[in-house]
């Protein structure tokens, strides 16, 4: 033999981590297994998920879901206007990109700026009634320089300007300042006839420690001096917090909005129906 064993062990390990690493490489950016092309080039590289490990089945639920919930709970036609909160790198609007035709709009914002970057360049520069806006909002985790609180945001854009306004697992972040003046964003954006579609927690379902899908869902501690307001973490309360129906009834009340429907999800564990893994909040204007 020319290398002799020596020689042959050498490459041969030099060969499996050259072909090593360009799989791991391969799987760092592009995690897009069975995607076809299009639907890859629309996907972001995993270092801007929320957690760079989930499958891509994972990431791509959330947009068959949400395709679903705003035509059905929503009244989300061709061209209705449409607000996300929270909309990270565009993740449900994708779903969005299926059924909304101009004049028919998508608007979202995010506190984290490279997301809105990357949606804007992935998904704006093929359908342009899609815009991403970075609000430079303070979260402790996602923009912890952020300059304004979120319980003093307004939200940038005119009075009756959306028939549909939704957010994604924010609502599971926000305390309840934050709430209140996200509700009272949400109505004062909202058209007569809209509708508002949030995901979050309802304390009402929690059946106590050991109950919910997961330990993540453990709510055991009171907020605060909020009625009907807990939190996994009491000394980090925005990691996940849940409000029961009568604290969410009250803050939408009071920004004149009702709640049309709660739909339960299955991170509670509860018997009988469930859609989203959080539950599913429907707001619309108060009647009058
Ligand atoms: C759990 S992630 C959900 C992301 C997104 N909705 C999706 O479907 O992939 C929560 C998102 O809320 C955003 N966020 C956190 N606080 C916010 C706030 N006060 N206003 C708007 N978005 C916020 C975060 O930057 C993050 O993108």
């Amino acid at each position: 033999m020319l290398l002799g064993r020596q020689g042959a062990i050498i490459l041969t390990e030099a060969a499996i981590r050259v072909f090593g690493m360009s799989l791991w490489n391969r799987s760092r950016t592009k995690p897009k297994a069975w995607l076809t092309d299009e639907e890859d080039r629309l996907t972001p590289e995993r270092s801007l998920w929320q957690d760079e490990d989930e499958p891509i089945s994972h990431y791509y639920r959330w947009i068959w879901e949400y395709l679903a919930y705003l035509p059905l709970l929503c009244d989300v036609e061709r061209h209705s206007s449409v607000l996300e909160i929270g909309c990270s790198h565009g993740r449900t609007s994708r779903g969005l990109l299926q059924c909304l035709r101009s004049p028919g709009s998508y608007s979202g914002f995010d506190v984290v700026r490279v997301q809105i970057e990357d949606a804007t360049r992935r998904i704006t520069a093929i359908a342009p009634n899609f815009r991403y806006s970075h609000a430079d909002i303070y979260n402790r985790h996602y923009n912890p320089q952020g300059a304004v609180q979120a319980s003093d945001f307004v939200f940038p854009y005119e009075d009756a300007s959306f028939d549909c306004v939704y957010a994604a697992s924010v609502f599971t972040h926000l305390l309840p300042a934050e709430l209140a003046n996200y509700f009272q964003q949400t109505a004062r954006v909202l058209r007569t006839g809209g509708k508002a579609l949030f995901s979050l927690f309802v304390l009402d379902f929690y059946r106590g420690a050991g109950t919910p899908i997961s330990k993540d869902y453990e709510f055991e501690h009171p907020f605060g001096g909020h009625q009907g307001v807990a939190v996994k973490y009491p000394e980090y309360p925005d990691t996940v917090i849940a409000y029961s129906e009568e604290a969410i009834g009250r803050a939408a009340g009071s920004a004149g909005l009702e709640v049309l429907r709660i739909v339960p999800g299955l991170w509670s564990n509860n018997p009988g129906i469930a859609v989203n893994e959080q539950d599913l909040l429907v707001l619309g204007p108060k009647s009058r």
